[in-house]
C-alpha cells in the first residue's frame, strides 16, 4: 500500500472548480469584503501562537468547500496517515519518510525495527556533544575549549540548520558558526582563513557521504587543519553526521565521532535528526529540542484538525488554486523578520526539489501544472527591491506574508514601523488604488491638469493581487519549528493532489553525472569532441586560461 493515485483533473471537484473558475476570475476581493464583514473571520484559522489570515485571496467560502471536497477525493486523509505511520510512500525509492517521527508521536517500525529507540539515543547524543562543546569540557588538540563550529554540507545538510541558526541567533550561546557549502574553493578558502585550528570543529555533515562538494571542502578543511596538527588530532576537531559509515571511516573520521541518520529521512527534512548536531552546538540543546517540539505541536494539528481548521491544508489548497487555475508560475514568501533571511532558500530545496516532477505516481506524464516556483526576501528590504513588480507588473504572484507580534528586542520604535510595513503592503495589495483616487491627490498636490492626466495610468493600482498573512507570536524555537513544519506538510499536501512523488529528487543526477565526466576533461586537458558546440568552445576557452 502506498498513496492513492488519483489524477485530480479526473475528479468531480476539479470539474466544479473549473466550472467556479470561470465565474469569480475576475471578481474584486475589496469588494467581497465590503458585502461580507465577516470575511476576515470566516476565513482565518488561529491555533496556539499563529495566525493565518487567508481572506485576502481570491476565493469565497464556495471556492473553498470545492477545494476542501478536492482534498477528500484525492484520499489526503489516507495519505496523511500512510506518511505518519511509516507506510513506504516514497515509492521510487522504496522508503518510509519519517521526519516527522523525529518529533514525537507513536512507537513505529521501519523494515521491522522499532525506530523509537534509535531516535532517543541519537537526540542523548547530540545533547551529550553539545554540552561538552558548551561546557568547554570537549578540549581541541592544544587543551583549549572549542569557540567555532563550522558546519561543512550541501543542500539539505545545510541549507536547513544554516537557516535556523541564523533564524535564532537570538538565542546563541558563545558558541561561533560558519556554514560551508559551495564547492567554490574561494567560499572554503575565505573562512578557514578566520579560523583558529586549536578552537575550532568541523561537522561534515552529508547523508551519502559521497557528495563532490561536502567532501572536497571537507579534504580541504583537514589539509589546512593537519598544517599545523597531526593526523591523531582529527578526532578531536572533525565529526560527521550520515548513513554511510564505511566512507566516514575511509576519511579519517572516529566512529564514535559519528552521529548517524536514516534512509527514512530526507536530506531536504532532516534538520531534525543529527543534521541539527550544528543548531544543538550553537544554539544549546535545548533551544534543538524546543525547536522539535514546536513542529511537533504542527504535526499534531495537521494530522488531527479537520481540513477546514488546518492551516498546511488550507495554505496548500489555495497555492493548488492558483497554479492550476489562475496559472500563476510562482509564489512570493515575505518574511518581516531579517533574522529569516535564509528561510527562502531553505524553502527553495524543500519545496521545489519535492515537487519539481512531471511524472505521476502512475509513470505517466502529468497533463497539468505541478511544482510552484517560489522566491523572496525579508520585508521591508523586499520593498525597495521587488515590490514594484508586485504592486504593477503583469504577473500574478501571490504572495504569503510572515510577522510576529512581539520581536527579540522590543524596541517598539521599530517593530511599530516594522509591522505598519507589513499590515499596509498585503492592504495596498487588496485595495489597489484607481484611477479616481489618484486624480484626487494629484490635484491636492496642485499638479497642473496637463500634467496631471499624463500620470493617471502610472500611478494607478489594480489592487486584487492575493496574499496570505501569517501572524505568529514571536519567533522563538518552538515557533520556529512550527512554520517550517507548516510549510513542510504544506507541500506534501500538493504533491498528493498533483499525485506525483514527492519524496525523491533523481532530477538532481544528471547535472551531476555530466560534471563529473566534465572534470575529467578539464583535469586532463583534453575536450571531448562529441559536446555539442557551444559546450565545447566554453571549456576550450576556460581551458586556455588555466
Ligand atoms: O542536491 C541533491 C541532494 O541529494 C539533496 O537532496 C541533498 O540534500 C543534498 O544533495 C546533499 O546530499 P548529502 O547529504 O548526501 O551530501
Amino acid at each position: 500500500m502506498g498513496l492513492p493515485t488519483t489524477n485530480p483533473t479526473t475528479t468531480k471537484s476539479w470539474t466544479e472548480l473549473q466550472r467556479h473558475f470561470e465565474i469569480i476570475q475576475a471578481e474584486e476581493m475589496k469588494v467581497w469584503f465590503r458585502e461580507n464583514p465577516k470575511r476576515a473571520k470566516e476565513l482565518s484559522i488561529e491555533i496556539e501562537d499563529v495566525y493565518l489570515d487567508y481572506s485576502k485571496n481570491r476565493i469565497t467560502k464556495e471556492t473553498m468547500s470545492i477545494l476542501y471536497s478536492l482534498a477528500e477525493e484525492v484520499g489526503l486523509k489516507t495519505a496523511i496517515e500512510a506518511q505518519f505511520k511509516g507506510v513506504q510512500i516514497n515509492k521510487t525509492e522504496e522508503r518510509s519518510v519519517l521526519h516527522t517521527a523525529l518529533r514525537g508521536g507513536e512507537e513505529l517500525e521501519v523494515n521491522g525495527i522499532p525506530i523509537h529507540k534509535e531516535i532517543t539515543d541519537s537526540l542523548s547524543k547530540i545533547k551529550a556533544f553539545s554540552s561538552k562543546i558548551h561546557s568547554g569540557k570537549w578540549k581541541g588538540y592544544t587543551g583549549k575549549p572549542i569557540d567555532t563550529v563550522v558546519n561543512i554540507g550541501i543542500g539539505g545538510s545545510d541549507l536547513g540548520p544554516k537557516m535556523v541558526v541564523d533564524a535564532l541567533l537570538y538565542y546563541k550561546s558563545s558558541i561561533k558558526s560558519h556554514f560551508i557549502s559551495n564547492v567554490d574553493g574561494d567560499h572554503v578558502h575565505h573562512i578557514l582563513q578566520q579560523l583558529d585550528p586549536e578552537t575550532t570543529l568541523f561537522i561534515v555533515v552529508s547523508k551519502s557521504f559521497t557528495t563532490q562538494e561536502t567532501l572536497a571542502n571537507a579534504e580541504t578543511a583537514r589539509a589546512w587543519f593537519l598544517e599545523g596538527a597531526a593526523e591523531k588530532d582529527i578526532a578531536k576537531h572533525f565529526v560527521a553526521v550520515s548513513t554511510n559509515m564505511k566512507a566516514i571511516k575511509t576519511f579519517g573520521i572516529a566512529t564514535e565521532n559519528t552521529f548517524p541518520l536514516w534512509d527514512w529521512v530526507g536530506g531536504r527534512f532532516s534538520l531534525w535528526s543529527s543534521v541539527g548536531l550544528s543548531i544543538a552546538c550553537v544554539l544549546g540543546y535545548d533551544h534543538f529540542e524546543q525547536l522539535l517540539e514546536g513542529a511537533f505541536s504542527m504535526d499534531e494539528h495537521f494530522r488531527k484538525a479537520s481540513f477546514e481548521d488546518n492551516i498546511p491544508v488550507t495554505l496548500a489548497l489555495i497555492s493548488v488554486w492558483y497554479n492550476n487555475f489562475f496559472n500563476s508560475e510562482t509564489e512570493a514568501i515575505i518574511p518581516y523578520n531579517q533574522a529569516l533571511n535564509s528561510l527562502v532558500p531553505y524553502l527553495q530545496q524543500a519545496i521545489m526539489e519535492s515537487n519539481g516532477k512531471h511524472i505521476d505516481r502512475e509513470g505517466n506524464s502529468v497533463a497539468y501544472q505541478t511544482g510552484t516556483i517560489v522566491w523572496g526576501s525579508t520585508g521591508t528590504n523586499a520593498q525597495h527591491a521587488f515590490f514594484q513588480l508586485l504592486h504593477q507588473g503583469t504577473k500574478f504572484i501571490p504572495a504569503d506574508f510572515i510577522g510576529f507580534k512581539q520581536s527579540f528586542y522590543n524596541d517598539k520604535s521599530h517593530d511599530f514601523k516594522l509591522m505598519s510595513n507589513f499590515f499596509a503592503q498585503t492592504e495596498a495589495l487588496l485595495v489597489g488604488k484607481t484611477k479616481e483616487e489618484v486624480r484626487e491627490s494629484l490635484l491636492q498636490q496642485n499638479i497642473p491638469t496637463t500634467k496631471l492626466e499624463s500620470l493617471v495610468a502610472y500611478k494607478s493600482f489594480e489592487g486584487n493581487r492575493p496574499t496570505n498573512t501569517l501572524l505568529f507570536s514571536k519567533l522563538t524555537p518552538k515557533v520556529l519549528g512550527k512554520l517550517i513544519a507548516m510549510y513542510e506538510h504544506k507541500l506534501f499536501v500538493q504533491g498528493v493532489i498533483w499525485n506525483i512523488f514527492s519524496y525523491d529528487q533523481m532530477g538532481v543526477e544528471l547535472g551531476k553525472e555530466l560534471s563529473s565526466s566534465v572534470l575529467q576533461e578539464i583535469q586532463s586537458s583534453s575536450v571531448n569532441s562529441e559536446h555539442d558546440a557551444s559546450t565545447k568552445t566554453l571549456l576550450d576557452t576556460y581551458l586556455q586560461a588555466q
